[in-house]
């Protein structure tokens, strides 16, 4: 085979392997976190292949004159590929918790999820316009090239989002996950109060930690996340724990209703009923709590807002999809007054079940500057 015919070749392979990645990266949610980050990377290498394949085509990228329109949208759809393939870059690298731990620039999820959109539409735009310029049949090609570009989007912005609530099936071994070293706590020991979905929310029968985003089946039963921080806690220094429960209506099964009865709630100030929990014995408290449209659930306003928190440490940990700790700082500054209000940490919600150590540390630090 002469070098040329070696050369297409080549680049047809790397071309194929990089729409099959781009579309694996998609379900990420039955990959797996590893396979993702690996398979991320095999597409940047084919990517600078790609690019090395066709530089004489790249170089003359900015070269409009004379050009037809059918080749002067390619030329821009391969300029805006490239500038979205190198934010993505930027952004995978910033959202990689296995391979590039330490690399935290451009760590937005949701930003991470846009761009691999905006990816995979204009590839399918940039390789839709090569086959427009060549075919005799334009407005077939047209078609397509619309229908490939609005399939990606959709894939994008509705499949992946959907996948991820439905399908987050995370299984975890409890005892392996909860236990780890313990702490000897001097002196009184804190509260930890937690707030989840599971035992405020009424699931249908069949739901599992598949269908209930923000789930783990530990041994087989469901379980809140925010809980299972709960009980690393409570392993490492053996303390009381309380769960905020609604005591009226509860929250509806389906994650997307939640999604908006907790923004209407929002909205409107709900304070919903809860179970009280009495604070007064206690003069430290560790609220554990998940981001809810960037603020806390309005139980846990109701909670903080009964009690009298004069005078009490309160150390937040938060939980959350990609938001850091949104507004809730100070939020629960305005909620709980006279409390000492100290951040600890924010999970990110697929890190939950992997934090023991991490909170152990803290829970080891405290303990000393007692
Ligand atoms: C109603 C609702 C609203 C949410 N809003 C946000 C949000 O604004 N920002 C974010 O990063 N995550 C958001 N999430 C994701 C949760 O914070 C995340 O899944 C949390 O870790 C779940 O904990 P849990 O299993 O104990 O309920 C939201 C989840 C729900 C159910």
């Amino acid at each position: 085979m002469d070098k040329k015919k070696l050369g297409k070749s080549v680049g047809i392979v790397v071309d194929v392997l990089m729409y099959a990645i781009m579309l694996t990266q998609m379900v990420y949610v039955f990959t797996g976190n590893i396979v993702h980050e690996v398979l991320g990377i095999g597409f940047f290498v084919c990517l600078a292949a790609h690019i090395i394949i066709k530089r004489k085509y790249l170089a003359g990228l900015l070269e409009f004159k004379g050009k037809s329109t059918a080749r002067a949208v390619f030329n821009v759809s391969t300029l805006l590929l490239l500038a979205a393939s190198a934010a993505l870059m930027l952004s995978s690298m910033g959202v990689s918790r296995t391979l590039l731990p330490k690399f935290r620039l451009f760590g937005n999820v949701d930003m991470h999820v846009y761009l691999a959109t905006a990816v995979l539409a204009l590839a399918v735009l940039h390789g839709g316009m090569q086959g427009f310029i060549r075919t005799k049949k334009k407005k077939l090609a047209a078609v397509l090239i619309a229908a490939g570009c609005g399939a990606s989007i959709a894939v994008g912005l509705a499949l992946v989002p959907y996948l991820n609530r439905h399908f987050r099936a995370v299984d975890i071994d409890l005892a392996e996950k909860v236990s780890g070293e313990k702490v000897q706590w001097k002196g009184e020991k804190p509260l930890v109060v937690y707030f989840t979905r599971l035992g405020n929310t009424d699931f249908e029968d069949d739901v599992d930690a598949v269908s209930g985003a923000s789930l783990l089946l530990a041994d087989g039963h469901l379980m809140g996340s925010d809980q299972l921080i709960a009980e690393m806690i409570d392993d490492a220094i053996d303390c009381d724990v309380k769960a905020i429960t609604l005591t009226v209506e509860k929250y509806p099964s389906s994650y997307g209703d939640t999604v908006s009865v907790a923004g209407n709630e929002l909205r409107s100030k709900a304070r919903p009923q809860i179970e009280p929990i009495d604070v007064s014995g206690h003069d430290t408290i560790i609220l554990v709590y998940p981001l809810w449209w960037g603020s806390v659930p309005m139980p846990v306003a109701t909670f903080l807002e009964s009690g009298d928190f004069s005078g009490k440490e309160l150390y937040l940990i938060a939980t959350q999809g990609s938001s850091g700790y949104g507004s809730t700082i100070d939020d629960i500054k305005s909620m709980a007054s006279g409390a000492d209000v100290r951040p600890v940490m924010s999970i990110y919600c697929d890190d939950i079940p992997d934090s023991r150590e991490r909170i152990g540390s803290w829970l080891a630090e405290l303990n000393e500057q007692r």
